[in-house]
Parts: structure tokens; sequence; C-alpha cells
């Protein structure tokens, strides 16, 4: 995964109010709960007392409860009560749950992977969904999270993998995609054509587009078809672990506003997007490895720009991490030598 970034490893509606909620994330086994507050808390799925689960337990006064030998540990992971000690007995500090920074935008649960700071950026979604009526499901699927990610960028697989969906009218030919990379974010206008002889135009010749539909991806984890003001697809593809992802996809629509009508349309287009995203799991789940990089036998075609991109920039993006990294370890080391020559 790449370091420090917001990543949506849930949707809010998953977690209820007094119920926790165990998931596995991040190559993890966390627990999903909310405080009094009905702020959202995300920990490690291990009490610190004897390494049960804390998920099986209860919300008792704000706190999470274990189940097994009634420990309390408060939002930030701190032990609030030990029952065997006595209510004002001691509470020692090495009972102290790991959690991790969370927040909740968008309707979604989004987790800081990376080493905790004073300030965070801000999680980075789709403008102008506010007034979206919208409906979401969710599907694992067999993969790492990178190839889910390669497959939503995939321009050439349509009119094979699509064939009689999305991908209707034998558009083989890929001219561009026309594709940017700015600011963690990728954009890309298709523009496939039924082969007619001429050769496919190159993404470096092919001119920018003038029309509003695009794909989006938002790095790390968070992708949109666009299909105009008032009509895209978002899907959020949150990482299980190195073989397994967790697939939101959500239809939002602002064309029909009353509620309940709006709603039967979002609904009734995820079922069209479950039939085609089965299409997609057929195929992608079949890839090896199950987790894409740069360097695991992919060979690419001009229309793989797209794809070629976010992996060099996720390589980018991981390696600018790692040197940041080892820069404050190594200002750490000088500044220890210096405090011991002064010493
Ligand atoms: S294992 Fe959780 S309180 Fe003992
Ligand atoms: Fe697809």
């Amino acid at each position: 995964m790449i370091p420090n970034m917001w990543y949506v490893i849930a949707e809010s509606s998953e977690v209820k109010a007094g119920k926790p909620l165990a998931l596995r994330r991040m190559s993890e086994d966390l627990v999903l709960w909310r405080d009094p507050e009905g702020k959202i808390v995300v920990m490690r799925d291990l009490c610190p007392h004897r390494q049960s689960k804390l998920s099986p337990g209860k919300i008792v006064n704000g706190n999470i409860q274990c189940h097994f030998h009634g420990f309390q540990f408060d939002r930030g992971g701190t032990c609030q009560l030990v029952p065997a000690n006595g209510r004002n007995g001691p509470k020692p500090k090495i009972f102290q749950c790991w959690t991790y920074p969370a927040q909740e935008a968008f309707g979604f649960i989004w987790v800081w992977h990376g080493a905790p700071r004073d300030e965070y950026p801000p999680v980075e979604f789709f403008e102008g969904l506010d007034d979206h009526i919208y409906a979401t499901f969710q599907k694992q699927w067999n993969v790492h999270y990178t190839r889910a990610i390669e497959s939503l960028l995939d321009v050439s697989h349509l009119p094979f993998v699509h064939a009689n969906t999305i991908g209707r009218g034998g558009k083989t030919l890929v001219n561009g995609p026309y594709t940017t990379l700015e600011d963690n974010k990728i954009r890309v206008w298709v523009s496939n054509q039924p082969d007619a002889g001429l050769p496919a135009i190159k993404p470096t010749q092919v001119p920018p587009p003038n029309r509003p539909s695009m794909l989006r991806f938002n790095f790390p984890n968070v992708w949109q078809l666009y299909l105009g003001e008032k009509l895209s697809q978002i899907a959020a593809l949150a990482p299980i672990d190195e073989e397994n992802t967790m697939i939101y996809i959500r239809s939002y629509q602002r064309f029909v506003t009353q509620p309940l009508l709006g709603r039967l349309f979002v609904n009734a287009s995820n079922l069209y997007n479950r039939y085609v995203l089965s299409e997609d799991e057929a195929i992608v789940t079949t890839q090896q490895p199950k987790k894409s990089d740069l360097n695991v036998g992919n060979r690419f075609i001009p229309g793989d720009r797209p794809i070629a991109l976010y992996l060099q920039h996720r390589r980018n993006l991981i390696l600018a991490a790692q040197a940041s990294e080892e820069s404050a370890r190594e200002i750490e080391s000088q500044r220890q030598i210096g405090e011991a020559v002064v010493l």
C-alpha cells in the first residue's frame, strides 16, 4: 500500500451505533465502533490483556468492553477499567489498544495508512455529488486492490469482457485514451471506435477532448465514472489483504429528485452494475499474480496508458514515502549524535 494516505475501508452505514463491527482491512483484523457522539473509532481487533478479539464485546459508558474479562477502552485505546482490580483500582498503561486515525466523509469511513501526524491532509473525493441520491452495494474479489483498480482504468477490455453490456458496439479500436495525472488524480477520456482500418491514434497525439464524461481516479483507492452533472458511478477499492479486495459500488443521480423514485432508479442501476462487475470479476480474478506492479510481467500497449500511469505513479509515491522516512530517520540519528556530542 502507498503510505501516508487516506483509504476508504468501509461504508458509514456498515457501522451501527452501539455495535462493534469486525472487518479485515489492510491485512489487519480491525474493530470499528462509534462513541456516544457517533464518532467513528477504528482499532486493531485485539485486546491487550490476553489477546482475544474486541469485536464480540459491547459498548459500555462510551467505551468498548472486552467480552473476556470486561476491560474497557476509550476511543483513544486507553484502558479505563480493569474490573478485577476494582472500580477505583489501577488501570496500567500497558493495556493500550492500537487505534488508527480515522474519519467519516462522503458516507465512507477513511483510515490513515501511515505514521500518525499532528495534522492530516483532507480526504479527496469528487465534487458536486452532495445533492445526488445514491445507493451502494459491495462485492468481495479475490485479487489485490491494484488489480481491481487496473480493471477500472482498462479501456480496451470493454468490447470483449462487456460485449453485451457496457462494451456493446464492437468498438475495438482504442484512440488515445487522452489521460492526465495531476495532484494524485488520474483523468481518462475514453474514445474507442469500431475498427475501420485506420491505425489507432496514440495517447500522446489524440487531441484534448471536449466532452464531460470521463473516468477519474483519486489515489489511493477511489474511482468515478463521471457522466455529467446528474449521473455518476463511484467505486471504492478497500484493501482486505494481499489477495482480497472489498469493492464498494455506488450509483449516484439527480435526474429523479423524488426520494422514493430516485432511490428506485439508483437501485435498478446497481442491479445492472452488479452484473457488469461480475463480468469483470470472472476475468480479473484469473490474473497472476494477484497483486499488480510495474515488474510483474505486464506488457503494455498504447491504449493501456491509464494503467501504466497508475502503476508508475503508485511506485513513485511508495518510493517517495520510503525516502522521506529514511531522511527523517537520518535527521533523527544526526540529532542524537549531536546531543551525544554536547553531553
Ligand atoms: S482478554 Fe480482553 S479483558 Fe481479558
Ligand atoms: Fe470492466
